[in-house]
């Protein structure tokens, strides 16, 4: 019996078939998922992470709820962004939000808070039919992916052929974390910082694999992992081992608190690739870029952040951190204009969003968002 025939009795409502597919971030946009600022904390400070807000109410060592007044605006433009998505035609999910001020635990550890459910990108990575829940490195975000159960488990009974997935649950004891470490790489040089980047000799060891979604681009046959301070190398060797059918890349820039590539190296459509010239990319990553005749352009300097900056853990490169509706079309924060301006000069239709007030919680409508279809198939984009 089909899905759609099961479902369809008088005791039961009918779920809407869906299909989970989308092997890179440009094919035409069908369904996604959209975050939410509710309930987002500035969170407990942990091994991996501390928050140290001092001008804006939580200096290191506090957390709490983000303010109010902050997690509402956020919120309206996050709505209003799933409804411009659904105005075209696009399947929106949103995910559950738990209480996250709660203190979580395992049997390793307690962690005072947990974070929120507004970057999805960071937790579930889309490749094919699978959905893959990242292991995340963070105590507080451990449990992220409760918030997305819902979704997840509907699309695993409207799409018999989903393959829904998750990353090892790491431990994450003291044994996952450079003792110290935040102490000591605060007080080096830009030049011992990027050579602890480029050998991602960072906070998290190699006791186990570590991986964030969003460190992971999707270029169809190829997934670039961007080696960071959530994803170390056994994370990216889980994916590669993960991933048989795919050429998995471990890649770093020169970003001294590389997090999430999405904001660094973004793919806009066959042949294209958007990059922050502030992060440099390795002369081997350039090279295969350019002997697959891929163009790699240099994204212009954002606009500026203003008060957006408050509470926000995000750099104003957020601006290149862009959500393609299709290969033509792509979603912009609305006050980046030259941005727009040079993508329209690509060829690009460009659809403004007013997103600023979202930049606190965690990233941009890359970040702000998950695909669960495109269509399309895996092709290979680097023969
Ligand atoms: N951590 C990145 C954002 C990633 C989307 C940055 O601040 O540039």
């Amino acid at each position: 019996m089909s899905t759609l025939e099961r479902v369809s009795t008088a005791e039961q409502a009918p779920v809407e078939a869906t299909r989970v597919n989308s092997w890179n971030g440009w094919d035409p946009l069908r369904h996604v998922i959209v975050g939410r600022a509710t309930g987002t904390v500035v969170q407990a400070p942990e091994p991996a992470v501390r928050r140290d807000f001092p001008e804006d109410g939580f200096p290191l060592g506090t957390w709490g709820p983000m303010p109010e007044e902050m997690t509402a605006e956020a919120n309206e433009q996050l709505d209003s962004f799933a409804r411009l998505l659904s105005s075209r035609g696009i399947r929106v999910d949103r995910p559950t939000p738990l209480d996250f001020t709660q203190r979580v635990s395992t049997p390793d550890w307690e962690q005072e808070s947990m974070f929120g459910c507004m970057p999805p990108r960071d937790v579930l990575l889309t490749v094919g039919n699978e959905i893959l829940e990242a292991t995340m490195s963070y105590r507080s975000r451990w449990f992220e992916y409760l918030a997305y159960r819902p979704v997840l488990q509907s699309l695993f009974e409207s799409d018999p052929d989903m393959r829904w997935e998750a990353a090892p649950k790491p431990r994450l004891t003291d044994e996952s974390y450079v003792p110290g470490f935040w102490d000591t790489y605060n007080t080096l040089g830009l030049g011992e910082q990027l050579d602890k980047v480029a050998a991602n000799d960072l906070v998290l060891t190699e006791k186990e694999p570590l991986f964030d979604a969003a460190d992971v681009a999707r270029f169809g046959k190829d997934l670039f992992v961007q080696l960071s301070l959530v994803t170390n190398r056994q994370g990216y060797e889980w994916l590669r081992r993960h991933f048989p059918e795919h050429r998995v890349h471990a890649i770093t820039f020169t970003n001294t608190h590389p997090l999430h590539i999405d904001a660094t190296w973004v793919p806009l459509r066959p042949g294209l690739v958007l990059h922050n010239g502030e992060r440099l990319a390795t002369p081997e990553l350039v090279k295969y870029f350019e002997v697959n005749d891929w163009e790699v352009v240099e994204a212009v300097q954002p606009a500026s952040w203003k008060h957006q900056m408050r509470l926000s853990f995000c750099t104003p490169w957020l601006s290149v951190n862009l959500l393609n509706l299709d290969p033509n079309t792509l979603c912009v924060e609305a006050e980046e204009v030259r941005l727009a301006d040079q993508l329209v000069g690509l060829g690009f239709d460009v659809v403004p969003v007013p997103f600023r007030a979202v930049a606190p919680f965690g990233g941009g409508l890359h970040c702000a968002t998950v695909d669960i279809e495109r269509d399309g198939v895996l092709e290979d984009y680097f023969p």
